[in-house]
Formats: C-alpha cells, structure tokens, sequence
C-alpha cells in the first residue's frame, strides 16, 4: 500500500500538540497562559516535529521515545518566530493570519513569551523519561543549532549583512544557519532518539542539511512577490530568478531522498522532502 503522507502527518501533529498542551497547562501569574499558547496553537505546519518523529521512525525508533525532542525543536522555532516579529527585528504585525504576539499583547510580554519557550525546550529535553546520555546529546545538539553558531547566527548574519548580500554563497550560509540548522537538528534528534548509530546520523545530516536548503529555496519562491522590489530582502529568486531556485530545490530534495533511501522505513522522511518544495504555504 503506498504510504499515506496526509494520513501519517494528522496523527503525528496531533501527537506532538498533545505534549504540547500538556506541557502549556498552567503558568503564573496564570495570565501569563494566553500569550504563552498564543503563537504556539496558531497552525504552524509542524514541520519540525513531523521530521524529528519521521527520522525516528525511519530507524525504528518508538514515537514515544521521540516526542519530547518533537516538541523541544517545535518550541525554539515558535520563540524564533516571536522575537523575529518583533520591532527591533522584522516589525511584522501578521503571523499566519493573525495578530503577531507583542500586537496582540505587548512588546514586553512578546520577550518573555520567547524567553519562556527557549527555556522550556530544554526543559523538556531534560525531563524526558529516555537515558541521561540521550537526553545530553538532545540538549548538546538543540544548544549548537539554537545558538550563535546556528539560527541565531543566522539571524544575526540577517540583520548586519541584510541588504548587503549580492552572492548566493553567502546567501546560502546565512539560510544554513538562519532555518537550515534548526531542521537539520529535528532530524539529527530524532534519529538519536532511535540510538541512530554513526553512519546513520551522518545520513541523517546530510538529508537535513538538503531538506533545510530545499525549504528555503522554495520560501524565497513563495513569498517571492511579496519581497520583490527594492527594499526587499535578499533572495535566491532574486540572485537566481525563479526557475533555478525551483531547479535547485529539486536538485537538494533528490539528495536529501538518496541519503536516507537506505535506511529501515524511510517512506516520512521521503514525504517530508517531496513537501518541502510542494508546499503552498
Ligand atoms: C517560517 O517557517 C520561517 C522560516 C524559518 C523560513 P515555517 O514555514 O516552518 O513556519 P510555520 O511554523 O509553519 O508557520
Ligand atoms: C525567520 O526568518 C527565521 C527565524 C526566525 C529563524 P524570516 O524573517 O526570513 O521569515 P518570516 O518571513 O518572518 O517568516
Ligand atoms: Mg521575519
């Protein structure tokens, strides 16, 4: 039977934003709750999770097993997001059709709400009920890619080299950084959720790091109108044109495919990568 792409994803999602809930029941002061569920319960994709569960599976590996780094990956992108809205960053009014954090609250709230869900991804890694080396190797993974030399580097490379970017290397790196390393971490956590051996994380690494610069590639397609004239951002339709940029998302999906074709029950990760490209949203 061919494998049922939207089918898998509706119960993994589901999965995931049960620990999720579970986690965001209770806060204090106890307004604090709304700001905190707000841009997490917004219909994002799940795309982090959904890879960090489907390398797990591709090895074997238990979903229970693989739901704290799931949601770990899913709470650092969330806080991204917020901070990345913010004025002194991108002063974005609008997230997935609604208000952006510190306009439906405020600034103030918007820092802390971003605060509280970078702590609480390490949090969870910690408490999660696997071995204590796993759960190190979780939290050493998820700081590097989090951190100065991973998306917040990225973001930094954003904000300083913004404008100035007339190369796709360059491009390509602040992107590694900025969204890749983040998506190659869900990867590389889930696949040490199954106590993926060395070849298999090396596998893994190299299907993120496709998928991270495919899913980029098609963004810079996606919102290529909207970041179209002169004060837009650098992009890869705008240093490529469109047609390459969907050439070479294409090129990194079929490498990101062949990397992990190998590998127990790779049928998730193989969607996840054809959706990463096919995506309208
Ligand atoms: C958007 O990421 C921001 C980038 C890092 C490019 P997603 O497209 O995964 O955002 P949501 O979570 O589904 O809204
Ligand atoms: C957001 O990047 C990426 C991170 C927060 C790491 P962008 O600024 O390019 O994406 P959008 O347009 O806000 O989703
Ligand atoms: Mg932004």
């Amino acid at each position: 039977m061919p494998f049922d792409f939207d089918a898998w994803s509706d119960d993994r999602r589901a999965r995931v934003d049960g620990f999720l809930t579970h986690r965001f029941g209770d806060a204090w002061p106890v307004s604090f709750v709304e700001p905190l569920r707000y841009p997490l319960f917004s219909g994002g994709k799940r795309v982090r999770p959904l890879l960090a569960v489907a390398a797990c599976e591709a090895l074997g590996g238990d979903l229970k097993d693989v739901l704290a780094p799931a949601a770990a990956v899913e709470l650092i992108h969330t806080y991204s997001l917020v901070h990345d809205d913010l004025p002194a960053m991108d002063d974005d009014d609008e997230r997935r059709g609604r208000p952006t954090v510190h306009v439906q609250f405020d600034e103030g709230t918007a820092v802390l709400v971003g605060d509280a869900l970078l702590t609480e991804a390490f949090s969870v890694l910690a408490d999660a009920l696997v071995d204590a080396r796993t759960r190190v190797k979780w939290v050493s993974e998820l700081a590097r890619a989090s951190g100065y030399l991973g998306m917040v580097g990225g973001q930094v490379g954003d904000i300083t080299l913004g404008a100035s970017i007339a190369d796709v290397d360059t491009l390509v790196r602040v992107h590694a950084m900025k969204t890749g390393a983040l998506i190659q971490a869900a990867v590389v956590l889930g696949a040490i959720a199954a106590d993926a051996g060395v070849n298999e994380l090396a596998a893994m690494a190299t299907y993120g790091a496709n998928v991270g610069l495919a899913f980029q590639l098609a963004d810079d397609v996606l919102d290529a109108d909207e970041d179209a004239g002169d004060d837009g951002p650098p992009s890869f339709v705008r240093l490529l044109g469109a047609d390459e940029t969907l050439r070479r998302a294409h090129a990194c999906v079929d490498e990101a495919i062949a990397a992990v074709a190998g590998l127990p029950s790779p049928d998730a990760l193989v969607a996840l990568a054809r959706f990463t490209v096919s995506r309208t949203v």
